[in-house]
C-alpha cells in the first residue's frame, strides 16, 4: 500500500468481509437449511441410471429412494445442530456500528466518523424494510411473504435471520 486510497480501500473490504458479507451467508443458514430434505448436505448413493433396479425404485417410490439417498437421521440431527449453532446470535453480541466500550477513543474525528457510520447503517436498515414492503419488487414480497433481513445491522439474541456483528470469530 502506498497512499491514504489504498488503505482506505483495504480496511473497506476487510470490513464488509468479516461483517456484513459473513452475516449474509451466515445468520441464514438454519432458515435456509434446517429442514434437511430440503437442501441435502450430502449424497449417499449415485443418480441411479436408467434400466438399473435403483432407477426403477425412483419411478415407483420416490419418497423412499430420495430418503435412502440424502443424509441418515444420525448425521441430519448433527447437521441441523451446527448450523442452529452457527445461526445464533449470543447474547452480548455487538453489532457493526456498535461498541463495547463506549470510551474506545476521545479523538474527535473518529468518533464523528463512528456516529455518520451508525447513522448510515440506520438508513439502511430503514431501506431493507421499505423495499421488503414494496409490492413491486417482486424478489422481496413472493407468494410466501418472506421478508428478507439478512443486512438488517442489528438483532436480538438467538436466531433471528437478521444481525450483523462486528467481528466473526469462524
Ligand atoms: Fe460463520
Amino acid at each position: 500500500m502506498q497512499t491514504l486510497e489504498d488503505l482506505t480501500k483495504t480496511c473497506t473490504i476487510i470490513i464488509w468481509v468479516a461483517s456484513a458479507l459473513h452475516a449474509a451467508l451466515n445468520f441464514g443458514q438454519y432458515n435456509y437449511a434446517g429442514f434437511m430434505p430440503d437442501r441435502p448436505t450430502m449424497s449417499r448413493r449415485f443418480i441411479p441410471e436408467p434400466g438399473s433396479p435403483e432407477f426403477a425404485e425412483v419411478e415407483s417410490d420416490p419418497e423412499k429412494a430420495y430418503l435412502k439417498t440424502i443424509p441418515n437421521q444420525l448425521s441430519t440431527l448433527l447437521g441441523i445442530g451446527i448450523i442452529e449453532i452457527l445461526s445464533r446470535h449470543a447474547s452480548d453480541e455487538v453489532y457493526l456500528g456498535q461498541r463495547d466500550s463506549p470510551d474506545w477513543t476521545t479523538d474527535v474525528v473518529p468518533l464523528e466518523a463512528f456516529n455518520k457510520f451508525g447513522k448510515s447503517l440506520e438508513e439502511i436498515e430503514k431501506r431493507i424494510t421499505e423495499r421488503n414492503n414494496d409490492e413491486s419488487l417482486k424478489n422481496r414480497v413472493g407468494p410466501v411473504k418472506i421478508p428478507y433481513t439478512l443486512l438488517y445491522p442489528t438483532s436480538e439474541e438467538g436466531l433471528t435471520g437478521k444481525g450483523i456483528p462486528n467481528s466473526v470469530s469462524i
